[in-house]
């Protein structure tokens, strides 16, 4: 389910137009990898929806590599697709190629992750998650988890991939409500990369280094996952001797929670593909689109999950 917020002109629409001599839309996607469960499933609503909506789709995986995004773009505008739309590996750093494709008049729309670029003539709309509303919903659940409560908290945080909007919003949020109770600590934070190898490493240097960890909050589910698998492997029972939150609620994670290992994750929806179609369509059509479309997400618990899980699509 996503939003749509505050319109904005639909000057121009498509650019030097259809490189189909079957008249059908060319969109030119750069994905930012495979990294996890989300990602495979955000692929695989963008794949299928270009088919459902007769979109020629060229596709590249950027292995999460930024210079791989921005070769991947250019050559999308060597080839005059009609629309670019890309997930950006990081926040900064798209203006110039940005600009070639304005230049080239290739309208570009970002999906689930925003830039930081000042300029905002530079892509057509931004649909995805309110991030730092999801760093804010997984402080405010520990928050209640521990209310009443006067002994010091001890977090250890697993962000995403350094620089990437994800990480940057959700780590802002989750601090912006916890600091108002001195008795949560983040006592270490470092980057697990979105993976569930990473999130395992990482968690074992934290095990080893700290013997008083209360509570992991873990920017995706894949990195929960792998940390799961470092707290078993220390002896300890995740979701008892160490809580755990995270963000996505793929299946893999969703049954950790039902399993009673993870406590408490925050939805983060990768089903992006038939808005970003609508999308497509309406800018090649030169139709106004909304600057912004924010994504409908919630949150669960054990319980929820155990309710959710035989209709969990990803
Ligand atoms: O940008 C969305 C994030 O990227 C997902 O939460 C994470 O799993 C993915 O790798």
């Amino acid at each position: 389910m996503v939003t749509a917020l505050a319109a904005c002109g639909g000057d121009g629409g498509a650019g030097s137009g259809s490189g189909n001599d079957d008249g059908k839309i060319t969109l030119g996607f750069a994905q930012v990898g495979a990294e996890s469960g989300w990602r495979t499933a955000n692929t695989k609503s963008i794949q299928d929806s270009a088919k459902e909506a007769g979109i020629d789709l060229q596709f590249s995986d950027a292995q999460q590599k930024q210079e791989n995004q921005i070769k991947a773009i250019r050559s999308y505008i060597t080839q005059k697709v009609d629309v670019i739309a890309f997930s950006p590996v990081v926040e900064s750093g798209w203006d110039t190629v940005l600009r070639e494709a304005k230049d080239a008049k290739i309208p570009v729309i970002l999906t689930d992750r925003a830039i930081d670029s000042p300029d905002k003539t530079l892509y057509k709309t931004f649909i995805g998650s309110d991030f730092v509303l999801e760093g804010k919903k997984a402080g405010e659940w520990l928050v209640a988890e521990y209310e009443g409560k006067t002994e010091p908290v001890n977090i250890v945080e697993l962000q995403g991939s350094t620089g990437s909007a994800p990480a940057n919003d959700r780590k802002a949020g989750f601090a912006d409500v916890i600091k108002a109770d001195p008795k949560f600590k983040v006592i270490a934070s470092q980057t697990g990369e979105f993976t569930r190898a990473k999130g395992k490493e990482v968690m074992d240097a934290f095990l080893k280094a700290h013997k008083d960890i209360d509570v992991l909050y873990a920017h995706n589910d894949d990195m929960g996952l792998g940390a799961i698998e470092a707290i078993e492997g220390a002896g300890l029972k995740p979701g008892v001797d160490i809580k755990i939150i995270t963000v996505d609620a793929v299946k893999d994670g969703m049954q950790a929670l039902a399993d009673g290992k993870i406590n408490f994750i925050v939805e983060c929806s990768p089903l992006l593909g038939p808005q970003l179609m609508e999308l497509v369509k309406k800018v090649v059509a030169g139709e106004t689109v909304p600057e912004r479309v924010v994504t409908e997400e919630t949150t669960f618990t054990q319980e929820q999950a155990k309710a959710a899980l035989p209709n969990r699509q990803y």
